[in-house]
């Protein structure tokens, strides 16, 4: 089996209250392990960040599901590519409201996805900056 990773982050809908993340995370503990895919669901400081890991087809299968979904909106994919072994045996969710115990390892990946989202938000505001510059006074 060949392995994926994908990573984005998005805005969640102005709208979105603590039960829509606790629905989001019971979806994904059902449907996640029976496509056999791992990884991080990070919300916090009005923003999603995702990891996800497992066969290609499962990949898609939930994208197509995840970018039709109205509780969130701006998805950008920073991360995409095939992958030897899993970053995390597991799937997490990290949010405001409620933190798992995670280990040294998945802090670490926790960090590492945290920050590929902060710099992929960084490019954009930069791509933006360069489209409309200020005005000439
Ligand atoms: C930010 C975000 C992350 C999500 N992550 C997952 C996930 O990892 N697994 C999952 O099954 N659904 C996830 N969902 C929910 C899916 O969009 C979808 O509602 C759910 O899979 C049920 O799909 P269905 O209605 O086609 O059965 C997520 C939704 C959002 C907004």
């Amino acid at each position: 089996m060949t392995l994926y990773r994908l990573a984005y982050v998005s805005k969640p809908a102005p709208t979105l209250a603590p039960s829509d993340v606790a629905a989001i995370a019971a979806a994904a503990r059902r449907r996640n392990p029976a496509l056999d895919v791992t990884g991080l669901l990070i919300h916090e400081f009005s923003r999603f960040i995702q990891l996800l890991e497992g066969p290609i087809d499962a990949l898609e299968t939930l994208m197509t599901a995840i970018i039709a979904d109205p509780r969130h909106h701006d998805i950008r994919i920073f991360l995409q590519q095939s992958a030897e072994t899993r970053s995390l045996s597991r799937w997490i969710l990290w949010t405001d409201f409620d933190r798992m115990a995670l280990t040294a390892e998945e802090m670490e990946v926790h960090e590492e996805i945290v920050r590929g989202a902060l710099a992929s938000l960084a490019e954009l505001d930069a791509e933006r900056c360069q489209a409309a510059p200020p005005a000439a006074i």
